[in-house]
């Protein structure tokens, strides 16, 4: 049986890490024009952005008494001869713009000039659905215990060596491994894939070898959309691997790449594209990681150790990049936000009562959505920790084949607060192993798992068919939506993710030693695609659809950018407020938590009318990598809780 223990995790540098890679030259002239009594330009903020010719100019003033422009806000940008205007403005008595808001975008002297579409949001589009399962794949081959999307829409999947097993051979020509078998003392070969490379829009699959043993590993996405996978068994206890987002590649393997053994890790990616890896099995630190590099650090982390008891709970720790830079750990029962950089405890969190949330009583974490719809340079970060199980419940299925009921409280914290309380209410159904995804529409989707006993092998009973819709937004009570229930039990060792087209890709589940055809609880290698509501035919006609050819692909930390998109109807006046552009970069997932998620919520500026249904929208990129750190992120037009499909951006 494997394992056990403890973990946790992290940190966080905030300092400006990369300044936009822009061949553009800021500067920005301070304001001359102040308390002027003729008309002109008042309280001014003029920031120029001059390229070959180009101009950018941000003009503010305060309401004038002759007619011009009051509270003025003017932005130029020009590109060998093209401008573009933005102004606004309160009611004004005399002639002139009142209440304004203009944009001109003129290209080689053809100029047209379109209003910004402003107003209060309305409600989201109401739905009955409630989901939709599609079974897509009869056998992927290899049970999907560990799974990341990466940017070129392939789906990496691995699970163990030590079962010396799977459904699908290495390709011809490949060399088997060979192992000494514990009881003959023969040498065997083990010519199984124990990973592969499912293709999302085909759903065929391509086998991949792998040397070292990736077992309850930890996983990421680096900066330029390489999966890097840390720790594992035995063999791959040290191991860092990576795979690259290409065409016929394959995994590369350092034995030693981890400075410490690390079984059941944990790891996200930091604000400088770094990562950091948390804890495992014993391993009561966490260390950096950047492939390629070796002087990475390695600090002592007694907060695991802490928070490890008798049936270990704390592996797996929770870990959260928070919107302060510093690292959300959750280990067991307790909490605490992290700088990692200066190994320093900056706030501890009241210990969340109730029982254990980790492996293996596997609860699951989530960061809800992080808005950046106001002003506010640090964003509210609220983490939210639901299900698990009581702290002997591992031993008791382990030792009695008692199946404990899990955990049923789903519980959130504002990590930003100084002086946060624990808000706790219940889930509509009690839930271990289950997997918890951020959705593109700032809703969030419980999946996967069992109604009794925790993970490892043979130590769950009542699997949880059925998905559930969480709306962080609404009140107490309003917040839980019970979806269609799926036909295939999904316990140990299974996973999910979200899809570019908004749907839930499901597979994995193997609660035995080996891979079993025949049981109650068959090792699961089929994979199913779940359709949330946002997918409900019936709201088609609503849903927005990218131009990705005219859209912005690249965003630059703090700039402006541009996404169009058309949309078939829209009810009432359209407004930029009924608009949501979401990021999500793909996360690693395994054993019911998802490493590295989070889904942003941009700033939008402008939103104009192209062509009649189609709309040029101008929004803010993420201020920095503490809010949004840099790589591969799906990008999500939502219109009233209707989402598009995704278009990958880069984020730098
Ligand atoms: C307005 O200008 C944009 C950018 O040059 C162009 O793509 C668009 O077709 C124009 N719209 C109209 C209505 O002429
Ligand atoms: C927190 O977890 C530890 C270890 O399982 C346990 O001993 C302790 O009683 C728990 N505390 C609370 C308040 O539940």
């Amino acid at each position: 049986m494997h394992g056990k223990v403890l973990w946790i995790v992290l940190l966080l540098a905030f300092a400006g890490h990369a300044a936009p890679k822009s061949h553009r030259y800021d500067f920005a002239l301070g304001n001359p024009y102040q308390d002027q009594e003729q008309p002109g330009l008042g309280d001014t903020d003029v920031g120029i952005n001059g390229d070959n010719g180009n101009g950018n100019a941000n003009l503010e003033s305060p309401a004038q008494e002759q007619p011009g422009l009051g509270d003025t806000d003017v932005a130029i940008n020009g590109d060998n001869g093209n401008g573009n205007v933005n102004l606004e403005g309160p009611a004004q008595e005399q002639p002139g713009l009142g209440d304004t808001d203009v944009a001109i975008n003129s290209d080689n002297g053809n100029g047209n000039a379109s209003a910004s579409l402003e107003g209060p949001a309305k409600a989201d589009f109401e739905t009955t659905s409630i989901g939709n399962w599609d079974l897509v794949n009869q056998d992927s081959g290899v049970s999907a215990m560990q799974i990341n999307l990466l940017p070129n829409n392939k789906i990496i999947a691995y699970d163990t060596k030590t079962y010396r097993k799977s459904r699908l051979l290495l390709p011809p020509g490949v060399t088997c491994l060979s192992f000494v078998d514990d009881k003959t003392k023969e040498l065997i070969n083990d010519c199984w894939a124990h990973s592969i490379e499912y293709d999302i829009q085909t759903n065929n699959v391509i086998p991949l070898k792998m040397e070292s043993d990736p077992w309850c590993s930890a996983g990421g996405l680096a900066t330029d959309g390489t999966l890097v996978g840390t720790g594992g068994f035995l063999d791959g206890e040290q191991t860092v691997r990576s795979i690259g987002a290409c065409e016929g590649c394959q995994w590369q393997e350092n034995v030693n790449g981890l400075k410490e053994r690390r079984w059941y890790p944990t790891q996200i990616i930091l604000p400088g594209g770094e990562f950091l890896v948390v804890g495992g099995r014993r391993a009561f630190s966490y260390e950096f990681l950047r492939l390629g590099r070796t002087d990475q650090k390695l600090s002592f982390f007694p907060f695991l150790y802490e928070t490890t008891d008798l049936d270990e709970n704390n592996l797996y720790p929770f870990v959260h990049l928070s919107t302060d830079g510093n690292v959300f750990v959750f280990a067991n029962n307790r909490s605490v936000l992290l700088d990692p950089y200066a190994n320093k405890i900056v706030r501890t969190f009241p210990v969340l009562p109730g029982g254990s949330r980790n492996y293996p009583a596997s609860g699951m974490s989530a960061l809800l959505p992080i808005k950046l719809t106001t002003d506010n340079s640090t964003p509210p970060a609220e983490v939210i920790v639901c299900g698990g199980n009581q702290n002997n419940a591992f031993r008791l299925a382990e030792t009695k084949k008692e199946f404990v009921p899990a955990l049923r409280d789903c519980n959130r914290i504002v990590i930003t607060d100084p002086n946060p309380k624990w808000e706790t209410e219940d889930m509509p159904s009690r839930r271990t192993m289950g997997d918890l995804l951020n959705l593109p529409t700032g809703e969030l989707l419980f999946v996967n798992g069992a109604q009794r006993g925790t993970a490892a092998w043979w130590d769950a009973e009542e699997p949880n068919f059925t998905p559930v819709l969480y709306n962080p937004d609404k009140p107490q009570g309003e917040r839980f939506k019970v979806m269609k229930a799926s036909q295939i039990a999904r316990m140990y060792h299974s996973s999910s993710a979200l899809l570019p087209d908004g749907k839930i890709w499901v597979g994995g589940s193997n609660t035995h030693q080996t891979y079993v055809d025949n049981d109650r609880f068959p090792t699961e290698t089929r994979i199913e695609n779940f359709s949330p509501s946002y997918l409900d035919a019936e709201l088609d006609k609503y849903r927005p659809a990218i131009d990705e050819a005219a859209s912005a692909k690249i965003l630059n930390y703090g700039q402006e950018f541009q996404t169009v998109f058309s949309i078939n109807e829209v009810d009432g006046e359209l407004s930029k407020s009924d608009i949501k552009v979401t990021i999500y970069p793909p996360p690693f997932t395994t054993h019911g938590y998802s490493m590295g998620q989070r889904l942003v919520i941009l700033k939008n500026l402008n939103l104009n009318v192209e062509t009649p249904g189609t709309y040029r929208l101008f929004s803010s990129a993420p201020p920095s990598g503490v809010i949004a750190p840099p790589g591969y992120y799906l990008l999500f037009v939502v219109h009233r809780g209707v989402p598009s499909k995704a278009m990958w951006v880069q984020i730098q």
